[in-house]
C-alpha cells in the first residue's frame, strides 16, 4: 500500500483583485504521507491559508488554482463543487484560521457536532445510539477543557468567545477523524496551557488512527512541538521542506535561519518572527530573482537576476542560490 496520501503538483493559486489577478501561490510541490504531520510555517502574508484552503477546495469565490491537487489518487482540483461534498470532513476537514467560517451559524452547536460523529460513525459503517453521539461529543468537548459544555452545545456560535468557537471546531475535527486534517493557527486564541492539551489532542489523533496533519502556524516553535516536517513558505513558495528536528538544528535557507534565530531562548513563549529586518514583499510588486532577497544577509548579485529552484540538498528541499 502507498505511503502517499496527498500530492500537490504545480499548484498555483491566484485572487482576483482591483487591478487583476494576481498570484499568491507560485507552483507549489508537495507531498504528505498517510500519518505524517507537516508544520508550514511563514510570516503572515505569505500565502499559507490560501495553500490550507485549496487543498480543502474552500478558496473565497474571487480566486482560481492550475495544477493538481491529487488526494488518494482523486485529483480534487478538477473536482465540481457537488463531487467535492463526498471528500468533505471524511477525507479533508479544514480548521479555518477564522473557526467561525467553519460552523452554521444558524444551527446550535451541539446539533452540529452530533452531526460531525454521526458522519463518522456513517463512514465506518457502525449504528449508534443518540445517547452515545452525545456522551462522545461532551467527552470531547471536556478533553479541549471547555467549561460546561451541556451548555456550550446549547448555544449558537456567535454566543460563544473566540477560544470557544476555535474549541468547538477543533472538536468538530476530532469527532470526524478525517484523513488529512488542515489545522490554520488552531490555537492562536488559546491560552498556553489550552494550546499544549490541543497539541496533545492533534497528536493521540494521528497516533490512534494515522491521521496526516497540515498544521499551518507563524510561530515556528509550536510547529516545532507537532510536526514531523517542517515546510517554510514566503511570498507564496516554499522555500525550505525537511524534517523537523534537521531544519531546526541547522537551517539550511537564510529566511529559516532567521526564522530559527527569532525563537525565544528560555521559558518565554512569546514569538518574535519581525527578527528578520524589514517585511514580506507585497504580491503586486514581488521583487525580481529571489523573492526573499532585499531582506537577505548572504544576497549576491545573482539573487537578483534569477530566481532559484527548490533543489533536493542534504536530504531536504532548499530554495538558494547557495545551493544551487
Ligand atoms: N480573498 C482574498 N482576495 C484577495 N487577496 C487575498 C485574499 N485572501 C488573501 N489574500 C492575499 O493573499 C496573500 C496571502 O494571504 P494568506 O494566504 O492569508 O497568507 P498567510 O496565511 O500566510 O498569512 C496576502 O497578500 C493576502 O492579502
Ligand atoms: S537566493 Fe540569494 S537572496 Fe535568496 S535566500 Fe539565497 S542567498 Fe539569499
Ligand atoms: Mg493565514
Amino acid at each position: 500500500m502507498s505511503k502517499l496520501l496527498l500530492e500537490l503538483k504545480d499548484l498555483t493559486i491566484f485572487y482576483k483583485t482591483l487591478i487583476g489577478w494576481v498570484k499568491v501561490v507560485e507552483s507549489v510541490n508537495l507531498s504528505v504521507d498517510k500519518g505524517e504531520i507537516v508544520g508550514v510555517v511563514g510570516e503572515s502574508g505569505s500565502g499559507k491559508s490560501t495553500l490550507g484552503n485549496a487543498i480543502a477546495r474552500l478558496l473565497p469565490p474571487n480566486s482560481k488554482i492550475q495544477g493538481d491537487i491529487m488526494l488518494d489518487n482523486v485529483n480534487l482540483a478538477k473536482l465540481k463543487e457537488s463531487q467535492l461534498q463526498k471528500y468533505r470532513g471524511t477525507s479533508v476537514f479544514m480548521i479555518f484560521q477564522n473557526p467561525l467560517n467553519s460552523l452554521n451559524p444558524v444551527k446550535k452547536v451541539g446539533p452540529q457536532l452530533l452531526e460531525a460523529a454521526k458522519v463518522r460513525y456513517n463512514r465506518e459503517g457502525k449504528k449508534v445510539e443518540e445517547k452515545e453521539l452525545v456522551e462522545e461529543t461532551l467527552k470531547v468537548l471536556k478533553e479541549l477543557r471547555l467549561p460546561d459544555p451541556q451548555s456550550i452545545m446549547e448555544r449558537y456560535p456567535h454566543q460563544l468567545s473566540g477560544g470557544q468557537v476555535q474549541r468547538v471546531v477543533i472538536g468538530m475535527a476530532l469527532l470526524l477523524k478525517p484523513k488529512l486534517l488542515i489545522a490554520d493557527e488552531p490555537t492562536s486564541a488559546l491560552d498556553v496551557t489550552v494550546q499544549a492539551q490541543v497539541v496533545k489532542l492533534f497528536r493521540q489523533l494521528n497516533e490512534e488512527l494515522g491521521t496526516s496533519i497540515i498544521f499551518i502556524t507563524h510561530d515556528i516553535s509550536l510547529a516545532y512541538v507537532l510536526s514531523n516536517r517542517i515546510v517554510v513558505m514566503y511570498a507564496g513558495r516554499i522555500m525550505e521542506d525537511g524534517d523537523v528536528d534537521e531544519v531546526l538544528r541547522k537551517p539550511l535557507h537564510p529566511y529559516t535561519q532567521g526564522l530559527v534565530s527569532s525563537i525565544p531562548k528560555g521559558n518565554k513563549s512569546q514569538n518574535r518572527l519581525n527578527a528578520i529586518p524589514g517585511n514580506p514583499p507585497s504580491f503586486f510588486v514581488l521583487p525580481g530573482g529571489c523573492k526573499f532577497n532585499p531582506r537577505c544577509n548572504k544576497v549576491m548579485e545573482v539573487c537578483k537576476q534569477k530566481e532559484p529552484s527548490l533543489v533536493e540538498k542534504e536530504g531536504r528541499r532548499v530554495r538558494c542560490w547557495l545551493y544551487e
